[in-house]
């Protein structure tokens, strides 16, 4: 396999899983996305000592599986599910407390906003990925990213603007959701020589501002 089929194909497993991680879990839409940093915060003040960071079911500080069971990748929770346990809580050998004498309902429907989505992004997957920092669609940090974008990526491998590059053009992509360009920019992908990770290279709002100038670029007609 020559070395631009060699990316192409397995660019073309990033679009695949693209796809696969869209249908599963719609990026979370911008009115959503205040929602779920709320939800976020006071998930890490109330609930991470039982659940593990992001819902993970590891104990906080590598001690083994957390006291409450794992959250994330849960796609069984539903909505309904997740309020009434929050609200309720469960007596038993292994007791949750009830929220809904302690926090106001919105504060409750943050949580569940923010568990819902814990729960319905693979296992694995939301627990790398930080929530944006920003509005992703903020000229001005897409203005940043669009700047980084031309010095780094541009050049080598992915064209001016993302089109005609080597790798697939990213105009027009409806299909490579931001949770996913995140990881792939942050890590790198492996198994050819495709696209090195630049995790290290760039701080995490620089690597939301690359995020939200791809996702600009795929709003554009291709
Ligand atoms: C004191 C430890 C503790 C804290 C703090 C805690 N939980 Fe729990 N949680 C548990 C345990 C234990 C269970 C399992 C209860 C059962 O079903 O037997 C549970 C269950 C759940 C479930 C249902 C999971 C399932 O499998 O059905 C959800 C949702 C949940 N917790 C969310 C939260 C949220 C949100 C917070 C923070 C507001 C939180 N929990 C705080 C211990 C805790």
């Amino acid at each position: 396999m020559n070395r631009i089929n060699g990316i192409r194909s397995a660019l073309g497993a990033v679009w695949m899983l693209g796809v696969g991680v869209a249908l599963a879990v719609a990026p979370p839409a911008d009115e959503g996305k205040a929602r779920l940093s709320a939800g976020k915060s006071r998930f890490d003040k109330l609930c991470v000592s039982c659940h593990g960071a992001e819902g993970s079911g590891l104990a906080p500080g590598g001690s083994g599986a957390s006291y409450g069971p794992r959250l994330a990748g849960r796609v069984e929770l539903d909505e309904a599910r997740i309020h009434d346990r929050i609200v309720h809580g469960k007596h038993g050998d292994k007791a949750m407390p009830p929220w809904g004498t302690v926090l106001e309902e919105t504060e409750i429907g943050q949580l569940t906003t923010y568990v819902k989505w814990l729960a319905a992004t693979p296992a694995g997957q939301q627990a790398h990925v930080p929530l944006a920092p920003f509005d992703l669609n903020d000229p001005a940090r897409i203005d940043a990213g669009k700047r980084r974008f031309a010095k780094t990526c541009a050049g080598y491998c992915h064209g001016y603007e993302g089109v005609g590059g080597r790798a697939p053009d990213f105009k027009g992509r409806t299909d490579l959701p931001a949770d996913l360009a995140y990881e792939t920019i942050a890590k790198g992908r492996q198994g050819a020589d495709v696209m090195p990770p630049w995790g290290h290279a760039f701080s995490n709002e620089q690597l939301w501002e690359l995020v939200a100038y791809l996702q600009y670029l795929g709003k554009q007609q291709p």
